[in-house]
């Protein structure tokens, strides 16, 4: 077991990449507290996940939700050992057409709640812990219609750089996942019909040189990795998950060609 003992925190564990890593750091040994904003999969994550979960209700742009979650985690865990900051949204964002506040919604979400996070769990991590971010490939590829999410997902790489080196010196690691395309319900939230979802969907396996979507259990398994100490000496790389995407664009190219 490899998180035998350790107490890890997952924001977004009721849904996606999320629930799937929640579910893999308990078959290895850890307690896990779970935060979204939907309770209905707060308690069904909880249901299916048994005795070592644990849900809060907690909507991470919120700063008193976020003063509640660690008090509450502090008084059920004592510390933390692990900050799987996972929670996101997509949405699109074309240049040209977008207001103000939807570009500002997905920048906060998944960049700004992700640092102020990070620094409410500071005074229960133990020396040695493990911090994850979740990026996506879409901070290092140019995908038309998305400047927020992929100024959110760049943002993220640059501040765990930051923070990595910030925290070093309390032996604390800061590391990035970036998943490719993987099936979770992210594709279809939002006002995206369930037929553009699936075009949308076929036209990324259609890029990827695996030539397949992932699942969320494939990101599930690095993000074990970086929050073990199987990676103990793996400080702020960003990891892509993506079947080649980032690393091997052309190769897709060209088979299809
Ligand atoms: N799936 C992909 O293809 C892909 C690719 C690259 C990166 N990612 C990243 O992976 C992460 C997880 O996404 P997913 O694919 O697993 O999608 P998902 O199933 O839609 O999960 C998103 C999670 O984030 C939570 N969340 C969103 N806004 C929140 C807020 N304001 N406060 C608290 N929780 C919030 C959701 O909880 P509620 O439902 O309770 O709101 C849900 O648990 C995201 O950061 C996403 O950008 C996904």
């Amino acid at each position: 077991m490899k998180l035998e003992g350790k107490k890890a925190l997952i924001t977004g564990g009721n849904s996606g990449i999320g629930f799937a890593t929640a579910r893999l750091f308990i078959r290895e040994g850890a307690e896990v507290a779970i935060t979204g904003r939907d309770q209905q999969t707060l308690d069904a994550a909880v249901e299916t996940l048994g005795p070592k979960a644990v849900a809060y209700r907690a909507d991470v742009t919120d700063s008193n939700a976020r003063a509640d979650l660690f008090s509450q985690i502090g008084q059920r865990f004592g510390s933390l050992d692990i900050v799987f900051a996972n929670a996101g949204i997509g949405g699109a964002t074309p240049v040209g057409s977008t207001d103000e506040a939807v570009f500002e919604n997905i920048i906060r979400i998944n960049l700004t709640s992700v640092f102020f996070t990070v620094q409410a769990a500071l005074p229960l991590l133990n020396d040695g812990s493990s911090i994850i971010f979740n990026s996506s490939v879409i901070g290092s590829l140019g995908n038309p219609g998305r400047s927020a999410y992929a100024a959110s997902k760049a943002g993220v790489r640059g501040m765990a750089r930051a923070m990595a080196y910030e925290l070093s010196p309390r032996n604390i690691r800061v590391n990035v996942v970036a998943p490719g395309a993987i099936k979770t319900p992210i594709w279809n939230r939002g006002s995206t019909p369930p037929e553009k979802a699936d075009e949308l969907t076929a036209q990324w396996a259609a890029a990827v040189p695996l030539s397949r979507l992932g699942e969320a259990d494939e990101i599930a398994k690095a993000v074990l990795f970086l929050a073990s100490d199987d990676s103990s000496y793996i400080q702020s790389v960003e990891l892509f998950v993506d079947g080649g995407i980032v690393g091997s664009p052309i190769g897709a190219t060209f088979r299809s060609a």
